[in-house]
């Protein structure tokens, strides 16, 4: 039987967003249906409201959350009801030329639930990244599902969902960080700073943090940066040389997304280092560079899609350490709200006052 639950809907292109009675279905074969326990609110939510990344209005925001699996359709084997779980968007298809050549990471064939929840009036509904999680309950992929050990905080394990797993993952799955390495995160929000959580833990030597407001600089010190940088007063590229031996890191993480500083993470990197580009640009943004330091720097220059992870492998391993200490995923855990606070967590978030708002059920 369809049950009616809460939701946090974005009706229109800029318009608050609202909480309204939603309808969601019983799972059909391959979906399941879970009983939200926690969502964190991403920039991505905020994107989907002001109309930044498609017209589907009405939205269902919401996508970085755990909970309990309440029912599953026919034919799921991967999780069964009671099941704690946290939701990825991207259900790999197993069938693809990716999936067949063992890297799932990049799937081009993911797929969300087939069945839509809707308003009560039977309006369909856009679950954002195929999730729509700032609800009491919402129906998915049950690939979208990933068991993870009950023992943890659901507003903890939810962050895996997103931007931490996405910071984590330039770092250790993308950038390839390893001991010793000195690496460099240019832009300390949740996701540089899971980016410096994310080299700590791969053993890095020295972590630089570069950002332009101090207050984000402290916060990374705390995640583990040995250094920070002001680049609005200092000269990252050269402050970053320096603290290399002359030579520039060799892992240099670029998680803002704008011309100059993937600019500043192109030169501040060792000769044979690795630039990974983990800051989402607009579509209007270029970067122009001379050829010749194009080809005459070695090295690799990388973009990282959600961390490049694989999240039946990645999300019990990270919990794993958070629960043994090594990993600190309560940091990024800045304050736990309502379902009805949604909106002013958007204003705190852009205000650079929050690293994650956390709706709890
Ligand atoms: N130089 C350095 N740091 C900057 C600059 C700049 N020119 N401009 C902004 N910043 C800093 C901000 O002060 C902030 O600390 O970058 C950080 C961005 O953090 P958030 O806005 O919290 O964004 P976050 O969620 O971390 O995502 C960062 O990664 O996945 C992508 O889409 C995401 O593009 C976004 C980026
Ligand atoms: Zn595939
Ligand atoms: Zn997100």
């Amino acid at each position: 039987m369809a049950q009616e639950v809460r939701g946090v809907i974005a009706p229109g292109k800029n318009q608050p967003v609202r909480v309204e009675t939603i309808v969601i279905p019983d799972p059909g074969p391959g979906e399941a249906v879970v009983k939200v326990q926690a969502c964190g609110v991403c920039h991505t939510d905020l994107h989907y409201k002001q109309g930044g990344i498609n017209d589907d209005f009405p939205f269902l925001l919401g996508h970085e959350a755990a909970g309990v699996v309440e029912a599953v359709g026919e034919g799921v084997s991967e999780v069964a009801p009671g099941d704690f779980v946290v939701l990825n968007w991207r259900a790999v298809c197993g069938q693809c030329r990716a999936c067949k050549r063992g890297r799932p990471q990049y799937c081009f064939d993911t797929h969300n639930a087939r069945q839509k929840m809707t308003l009560k009036d039977g309006t369909e509904l856009s679950p954002a990244l195929g999730i729509g999680a700032f609800a009491e309950k919402t129906l998915v992929a049950a690939g979208q599902c990933t068991k993870v050990d009950p023992g943890v905080s659901p507003a903890v394990a939810g962050l895996l969902g997103c931007g931490v797993m996405a910071g984590i993952g330039a770092a250790i799955n993308t950038g390839g960080v390893g001991r010793g390495d000195s690496v460099a995160v240019i832009g300390c929000g949740g996701v540089g700073d899971a980016a410096i959580a994310g080299s700590r833990l791969a053993g890095a030597a020295r972590i630089v943090a570069v950002d332009i407001d101090d207050r984000k600089l402290e916060t990374a010190l705390r995640m583990g940066a040995t250094h920070t940088v002001n680049s609005r007063t200092t000269d990252p590229v050269e402050a970053i040389r320096e603290l290399t031996g002359g030579f520039g890191a060799d892992v240099v993480i670029e998680a803002v997304g704008r011309p100059e500083t993937y600019k500043q993470a192109f030169y501040a990197r060792d000769l044979a280092g690795t630039v990974v580009l983990v800051g989402v640009p607009t579509p209007e943004m270029t970067l122009e560079l001379p050829l010749l330091d194009v080809f005459g720097r070695g090295g690799a220059l990388k973009s990282s899609w959600y961390g490049d992870c694989l999240p039946s492998r990645d999300f019990p391993m990270l919990i794993d350490l958070h629960q043994q200490g090594r990993l600190d995923l309560g940091a990024f855990v800045t304050e736990t709200i309502g379902l009805g606070d949604v909106e002013k967590a958007f204003e705190r978030m852009h205000a650079g006052d929050v690293l994650r708002s956390v709706v709890v059920f």
